[in-house]
């Protein structure tokens, strides 16, 4: 990956990604696929997918053309998510090409796990480094429940041995689900006190058409930063970190980790968004709770030159909105699924 200074005159040639309120796009949440090796029972549906016909998910050099402009235009952090980003053939080498960029400062992996004990290696070995691995229980029988497979113990093997391998920050995404996992937040505050790994609680977002949420779901970070206190001590505020995203860290005493906290819905961030989207069939998604897409694919495929793309991409910028627009009882909605979005 680049240096910082190295490339102090890319981005010289093509206007900066910069919208209407002055927040500088600088992160980008790359969906390669909307296909998943789990069934997460808030994530997709659970019969009648409909997945993204195969013709229209970008190819590598579309994505490469794409994140090349990108990163002249200022994106420095790239992370790449799904559906289950691993169970696109050949990412480990994709993800060497984005990392090789001039521009790129930072790669990071949004996955489930399933398939980390096998790609581990390879994925460290094209200096991949930052890793979220998304995992709402350790226990075994609720995890088929939760996800529709029996796949624990793989996730579970393929997290140590990303301890093993030394990646860090190793991020474990914890989605909090009242009355399905809520009776695990401590055990999972007191992992980040064994392991060197920060945990990161997240508030279940109402996102997909249809989704299972429901305010019943909700568990709010403050009524888990209670619970935690009382079951596993006090909880130490830590400073923000540059990779700490819109997390609110705390540590426990002793402890070896962190725990995070992302809050959408009771303390929104939107202020300090600073980041695009793109889905797996090349749209771009400028709030993660607005369905308004800019479709990027067939630009791409008619050839669109690089400097174009880049005006095009500037100006699209601009439409970013200030914060998101809750509809009903000041709950925002998307339509699109997680897994067609990528979190
Ligand atoms: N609310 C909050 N988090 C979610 N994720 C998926 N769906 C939701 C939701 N409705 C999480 C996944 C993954 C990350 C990308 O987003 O568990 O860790
Ligand atoms: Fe797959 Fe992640 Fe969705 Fe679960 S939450 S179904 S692991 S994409």
């Amino acid at each position: 990956m680049s240096q910082p200074n190295k490339d102090a005159n890319i981005g010289e040639k093509y206007p900066k990604l910069i919208d209407s309120f002055g927040r500088k796009i600088t992160y980008l949440r790359l969906s390669v696929t909307d296909r998943c090796n789990l069934r997460c029972f808030y994530c997709m549906p659970q019969a009648d997918f409909n997945w993204m016909p195969y013709e229209n998910i970008l190819r590598f050099e579309e994505i490469i053309q794409l994140v090349r402009v990108l990163a002249c235009q200022g994106v420095r952090k790239i992370r790449l998510t799904g559906g289950e980003p691993l169970v696109r053939k050949d990412v480990v080498r994709l993800m060497g090409d984005i990392s090789n960029l001039e521009g790129v400062e930072e790669l990071c992996l949004t996955t489930n796990g399933v398939a980390l004990a096998e790609l581990a290696e390879g994925l460290f070995a094209i200096g991949l480094r930052h890793i979220n691995i998304s995992l709402d229980t350790l226990r075994r029988e609720r995890f088929q429940e939760i996800t529709g497979r029996d796949l624990f113990d793989r996730v579970w093997s393929g997290i140590q041995r990303c301890i093993e391998l030394g990646f860090s920050p190793i991020k474990i995404n914890f989605v909090m689900i009242k009355g399905k996992n809520d009776d695990e937040i401590a055990d999972f505050a007191l992992l980040a006190a064994r392991y060197p790994i920060e945990v990161r609680f997240i508030e279940f977002m109402p996102i997909g058409r249809g989704s299972n949420w429901g305010r019943d779901y909700f568990f709010s970070s403050d009524q888990a930063i209670e619970l935690i206190e009382k079951r596993a001590g006090k909880l130490v505020v830590e400073q923000r970190r540059p990779f700490s995203g819109p997390a609110e860290l705390y540590s426990l005493k002793g402890g070896k980790g962190t725990v995070g906290f992302i809050s959408p819905l009771s303390h929104r961030f939107c202020s300090e968004c600073n980041r695009l989207r793109i889905t797996a069939d090349g749209r771009l998604r400028l709030c993660l709770f607005s369905d308004r897409e800019i479709l990027l694919r067939q630009m791409l495929r008619d050839g669109i030159g690089q400097k174009d793309l880049a005006q095009f991409l500037a100006k699209a910028v601009m439409k970013k909105p200030a914060r998101y627009l809750a509809k009903d009882y000041d709950v925002p909605h998307c339509d699109r699924t997680m897994s067609s979005i990528g979190g």
